[in-house]
């Protein structure tokens, strides 16, 4: 009797959540704000930022003005920036009701926006994508502010000649799931995505290829194959044409899509396009290697002593947060819900203090203060910004709220130290998965 009464009292409880995470959406949200390059609009909140690279353009001077800096860096790298679109979308699609009661539709929406308006000015043609502005070695000489940047800026792009079905591909999905959040917002808006992402998934599918060789400084990809079968099912989803879902699974099949290290990231998508699969057809073959996947995280992989799934030093936090995506969307799928959403919870409570601190800026007990990043370690104008401010022990100048950082190492060990970047790193990529499955906690 006391067990069940404490089972019950603990879905209503646990699950209500002892941190607030309509508060971290929100802050996540900010986060994205912060990231924003090109002219800034009128209700920008996070107002530390002003207007920034207003010269970026392509070879034959085409606005490519807008979308995500990357990261602490000012380059903005096109195949990462289209995940993060892509998992954002997909965490607005499907826990809707999360940013219902965080009060964040509308930001939310307005982040991936963001992304889609830039990426509908880098495709160019319906044959050529930007997929890259700026440059990584002549970003990093200086530690400056965004809105006084005079670094050249490179734009580089995927054609005929050069293809690059990965990021095709992703930037296809990216399009095709921000369709699906438009549709009822702004029809005219979803239906132009949608032409766009038609078009590139065409484009991906017919000159096959690694964008990689196109762009001299990038996200490298191993291989495109799960982008074409992840960009054939988001357009599936967005237009339940079945001619998509059997161009998916004739793909799946031609590449023999398989687990190899079982991370969920920018540049590998095999558990989430599994999930998607089952979701959109319940077939068993794709609802087995689903939960195949969730078992092995929740049972056989490494973990710190506190508990967080350690999938690799890169990024722990995001890695593990974006596995919790995964299981939380086979949860929805009706896959051993009430424990893959356990998962989920303790590690995304990790991250907001289970461990004693927590891991994101501006958030909770003991946040970082030293991200790994340029615009809010740079005080504001007139003041100096330079490698004296980086090496500086001083916090950042501004408090870059709802930042995920990389993380701590396999004994959850963590130094809040700005120099210390793989621990202190932050990524647009990084909050992606984050505030996906944040929205599906708080929808419970
Ligand atoms: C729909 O989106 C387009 C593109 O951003 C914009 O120009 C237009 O004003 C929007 N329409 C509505 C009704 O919001
Ligand atoms: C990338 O291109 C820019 C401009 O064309 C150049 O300055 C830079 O050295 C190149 N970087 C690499 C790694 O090739
Ligand atoms: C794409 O990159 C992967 C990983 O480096 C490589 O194995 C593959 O051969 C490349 N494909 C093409 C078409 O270059
Ligand atoms: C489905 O998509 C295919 C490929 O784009 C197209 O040829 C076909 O006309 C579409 N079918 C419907 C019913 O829209
Ligand atoms: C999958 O199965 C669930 C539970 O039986 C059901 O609610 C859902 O509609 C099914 N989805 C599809 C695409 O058949
Ligand atoms: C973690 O602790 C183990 C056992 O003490 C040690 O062997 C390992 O080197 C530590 N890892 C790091 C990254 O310090």
């Amino acid at each position: 009797m006391k067990i069940i009464l404490f089972i019950i009292s603990c879905v209503a409880f646990c699950q209500a959540g002892d941190y607030d995470y309509g508060e971290v959406i929100q802050d996540s949200l900010l986060f994205y704000e912060a990231e924003r390059s090109g002219k800034l609009p009128d209700d920008q909140k996070v107002t530390w930022r002003t207007d920034s690279a207003l010269d970026d353009q392509g070879e034959n001077g085409e606005d490519l003005t807008g979308g995500y800096y990357d990261a602490g860096n000012y380059v903005k790298f096109g195949f990462p920036m289209a995940f993060t679109t892509t998992v954002l979308s997909w965490g607005i699609i499907s826990h809707e009701a999360g940013y219902t009661k965080a009060d964040s539709l509308d930001e939310a929406r307005a982040a991936v926006k963001w992304a889609t308006d830039y990426f509908l000015k880098c495709h160019v043609s319906e044959h050529e994508l930007y997929g890259q502005v700026g440059d990584l070695t002549l970003d990093s000489a200086t530690w400056s502010r965004p809105e006084d940047m005079v670094t050249d800026r490179p734009a580089f792009k995927i054609d005929e000649d050069n293809p690059g079905s990965d990021l095709a591909g992703e930037t296809a999905a990216a399009l095709a799931a921000t369709s699906i959040v438009f549709k009822t917002v702004n029809a005219t808006y979803s239906e132009t995505l949608l032409t766009h992402a038609q078009q590139l998934f065409e484009f991906a599918d017919n000159f096959r290829g690694n964008y990689s060789d196109a762009m001299n400084e990038s996200y490298t990809s191993s291989g495109y194959q799960d982008e074409l079968v992840w960009g054939a099912l988001w357009l599936y989803k967005a237009t339940e044409n079945e001619t998509y879902l059997d161009k998916a699974q004739e793909l799946y099949d031609e590449f023999q899509l398989k687990y190899f290290g079982y991370w969920f990231g920018w540049d590998q998508k095999i558990s989430a396009i599994e999930v998607l699969f089952a979701q959109l057809t319940n077939d068993t073959a794709h609802t087995t290697k689903v939960t195949d996947y969730c078992d092995y995280m929740l049972n056989e992989e490494v973990r710190t002593p506190k508990g967080l799934v350690y999938i690799n030093e890169w990024g722990p936090l995001s890695l593990a947060a974006n596995a919790a995506l995964v299981c939380l969307e086979a949860a929805s799928a009706g896959l051993n819900p009430d424990e893959y959403r356990e998962f989920a919870k303790s590690q995304i409570d990790y991250m907001l203090g289970d461990a004693g601190r927590s891991f994101v800026v501006g958030y909770g007990e003991d946040p970082p203060t030293h991200a790994n990043h340029r615009s809010s370690d740079c005080p504001d104008a007139p003041d100096v910004c330079d490698w004296t401010t980086y090496a500086s022990t001083d916090p950042n100048a501004h408090v870059l709220t709802g930042a995920l950082i990389g993380g701590p190492d396999e004994n959850d060990t963590y130094v809040d130290d700005r120099e210390d970047y793989q621990k202190n790193a932050v990524a647009t990529n990084y909050n992606a998965g984050f505030q996906s499955a944040l929205a599906a906690l708080y929808e419970l």
